[in-house]
């Protein structure tokens, strides 16, 4: 029983050194054709190798296509988010878009100021669905 406890309590000292609570915000302006995009879904997500990804924040961009998302975490090593963009830029009807951006390992515990996204431009990872 003792060397039950006293394995328990080194597995949670374990835990307390390798997992490192870490944090990001986003925010930016959704751009399509050179007007600013309302009402896109934006999501923040950390790429997870052994768990599925998880979903860190979401929102929806305002009438000025403005966004900003903050999301943290505890992890052992380093957090990789990204942002994946669900919009109807440039989409077929009953289309919508999802385009993902990673969000750059220096900005981690910062601000990663993304300025506009211009979501007519192909992201490099990239899906359409349709209905
Ligand atoms: C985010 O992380 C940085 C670096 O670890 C830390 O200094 C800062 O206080 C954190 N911000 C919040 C709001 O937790």
């Amino acid at each position: 029983m003792r060397f039950v406890f006293t394995l328990f309590v080194l597995s949670l000292a374990a835990l307390e050194v390798g997992a490192k609570l870490q944090n990001v915000t986003v925010k930016g302006i959704a751009v399509c054709n050179k007007r600013r995009l309302a009402n896109a879904h934006v999501v923040l997500i950390d790429k997870d190798t052994l768990d599925p990804n998880d979903e860190l924040a979401n929102i929806h961009t305002n009438k000025e296509g403005e966004f900003e998302l903050f999301g943290e975490e505890d992890e052992i090593g380093k957090i990789e988010p990204f942002l994946r963009i669900h919009h109807n830029c440039n989409a077929k009807p009953g289309c919508e878009r999802i385009s993902e951006y990673p969000v750059p390992q220096e900005k981690i515990g910062g601000i990663y100021d993304m300025t506009y996204v211009t979501l007519d431009i192909i992201a490099s990872s990239e899906k359409t669905k349709c209905q």
